[in-house]
């Protein structure tokens, strides 16, 4: 369907062209003074200039022309020369029916679908997912469901950090807690073990420990670096350890991932393109785009036009190593040559900006993506505490993801069973669905590259622009739905009809905004337009409910017109948290 807003732009167009002026002036907008308009068009201001006439002159030619318009019902010129217009009851009514009659609301499939793949999630095997982690998750989430409702393809990766020294490091803390594992015998040629020889819990104390240990002693980080060479190099019993702590790993990573409704189409990770490194820096070199800078293997990407220093992009170490970069540059020749994507978008915190930049121009001056590909980082803010500082703990360590869930859907079984009468059972179900709409609408409703501060009390609100606030008008929505089908009436047979009052014509409004909103959302990738739009949409609704009397209407025919409105709020409601990537419960 068109969007409403370029209907009305072209009524508009075709007035002013009547009128004998320019028809690009002609643009319509939404109002800035809802208090005097619903619409509004600028172009005779625009146009005074052009045809060194008075705008008020131009405005009152426009809008003569629209006297009889099935568009506008009302037309107003006014000084200096703006048009303020209203849109008629009836042209809007056909409007919205077209949206409900649609399975994607009015939003236009584009003519050539996308193939996308979103890396996002950013987990490390053997580490615990942390408060750090959410934003890349939920954002990513997101951005993947916002390019499919689009029509899009969309695949989102992982891309485990799962290779190199953090392995090596697990590895050597292993074989210090039980140095005679069967796997660290290099005679062995048998048949591994299937089971771990850890549990996540033992695997998550193994890292930090290591890992600082080998800060402190240089004996212990060497041993690290053999045990990742040895890994690497594909000596067996560690291929089978490294294998173990993947397995277990992951395991948990897609049950915290889970509870935050996140899933990832591949599980792909570092290791997954080590074999094809070599290749790649053999073409590298033999292209001429790599060469040696103090011993490491390095491709220029500056440009011309920097106004900061880029450095060059290492591909190897001095000691042949590979790095980050060679994984992730590795990375992409396989996304290119196993899915041949059109656009790769990448979610990190907004820290790795030079890094991704380098990537990025690296990628394309060594052809590793075609012309056309367009690459995407998006780099995201920290979540802060309320003194402003990322967040932490009571006692000031680093939050588990897994914490902050729990803490939060705590929180909200409290609310649910406050001045609820609610079996516990379900008050803990619904309790969660909502807890993850509080932390969920509360990271996605700001800006990503912002930062944003985490407040529980805030984001589990019933009230104010938050997840519960939404969940809490759809279910009102639901449970109007329910009692008129308890009165006997039929939702999918009600019939639209034309809006009897401002609030209702309100609601009507915000709803036709959909498609364009959902359009934008997709092309600039900004899950924060679309709380914004059903934050404006649950407050269209609920002063329109407060206004009206719906189930004692006596008038059947009004009140189905008003059921009808109430079925598609709450289907676009229910469409854009799904996309938002949580969902509502039947009652709370
Ligand atoms: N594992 C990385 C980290 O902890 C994030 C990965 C982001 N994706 C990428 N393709 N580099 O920083």
């Amino acid at each position: 369907m068109k969007k409403l807003l370029d209907m009305l732009t072209e009524e508009m167009q075709s007035a002013f062209e009547a009128a004998g002026y320019d028809k690009t002036l002609g643009r319509v907008t939404i109002s800035n003074r809802p208090d005097l308009c619903e619409y509004q068009c600028n172009g005779a201001m625009a146009g005074a200039k052009q045809y060194k006439k008075a705008p008020i002159m131009i405005a009152n030619e426009v809008a003569d022309k629209l006297k009889d318009s099935k568009v506008f019902g009302d037309v107003q010129a006014v000084t200096p020369g703006f048009l303020n217009l209203k849109i008629t009851e009836s042209f809007l009514t056909e409007y919205i029916k077209g949206m409900r009659g649609d399975a994607k609301f009015g939003l236009d499939m584009p003519e050539r679908p996308k193939k996308v793949m979103v890396d996002y999630g950013g987990a490390n095997v053997a580490k615990p997912l942390h408060v750090g982690h959410i934003r890349s998750a939920v954002i990513g989430e997101s951005i993947k469901r916002i390019y499919r409702y689009a029509g899009h393809e969309a695949i989102g990766d992982v891309h485990l950090g799962d290779w190199g020294l953090q392995m090596g490091l697990v590895i050597t803390g292993v074989q210090d807690r039980q140095p005679d594992l069967v796997y660290f015998d290099e005679s062995f040629e048998g048949e591994y073990p299937k089971e771990a020889p850890f549990t996540i819990s033992e695997l998550e104390e193994i890292y930090p420990a290591a890992s600082a240990k080998s800060k402190e002693d240089p004996q212990y980080k060497a041993r690290a670096m053999e045990a990742t060479f040895k890994l690497q190099s594909g000596v067996r019993g560690y291929r089978a350890l490294w294998k173990h702590i993947l397995d277990v790993s992951v395991t948990d990573l897609k049950k915290n991932y889970g509870s935050l409704n996140v899933e990832f189409d591949l599980w792909k990770g570092e290791s997954d393109v080590h074999d094809l490194i070599p290749d790649m820096v053999k073409y590298m070199k033999e292209e001429g785009y790599a060469y040696i800078s103090d011993g490491a293997l390095v491709v220029d990407v500056k440009e011309e036009t920097d106004t900061k220093e880029v450095p060059p992009c290492m591909i190897l170490k001095s000691d042949g190593a590979s790095l980050y970069n060679t994984t992730d540059l590795a990375t992409i020749m396989e996304r290119m040559k196993l899915y041949a994507p059109d656009e790769l978008i990448y979610l990190t915190d907004k820290r790795q900006d030079l890094y991704f930049d380098q990537v990025f121009r690296c990628a394309r001056k060594t052809k590793l993506v075609t012309e056309d590909t367009k690459l995407l980082w998006i780099g995201f803010g920290t979540m802060n505490g309320k003194d402003g500082k990322p967040f932490k703990t009571r006692d000031g360590g680093v939050m588990r993801l897994e914490n902050l869930i729990s803490e939060t859907r705590e929180e909200m079984y409290r609310k649910i069973l406050e001045g609820r009468d609610m079996p516990e059972e379900e008050a803990k179900q619904v309790a969660d669905m909502v807890a993850i709409s509080a932390l969920k609408y509360g990271d996605l409703s700001n800006q990503a590259s912002k930062d944003y501060v985490f407040d529980i009390e805030r984001f589990t609100s019933f009230e104010g622009d938050t997840g519960p606030y939404i969940l809490y008008t759809i279910v009102r929505i639901k449970s109007i739905l329910a009692k008129y089908v308890e009165q006997g009436g039929k939702v999918a047979e009600a019939a639209l009809k034309e809006a009897v009052n401002d609030s209702e014509k309100a609601l009507m409004m915000q709803l036709a905004q959909f498609n364009a909103m959902m359009q934008a959302a997709c092309d600039e990738a900004a899950p924060h337009k679309i709380c914004a739009y059903i934050y404006d949409l649950a407050n269209a609704f609920n002063h329109f409910y407060h206004e009206t009397k719906i189930l004692t209407e006596e008038d059947e025919e009004k009140k189905a017109g008003w059921i009808a409105l109430l079925a598609l709020t709450r289907d676009i409601l229910e469409t854009c948290i799904d996309v938002l990537g949580f969902s509502a419960p039947e009652r709370m």
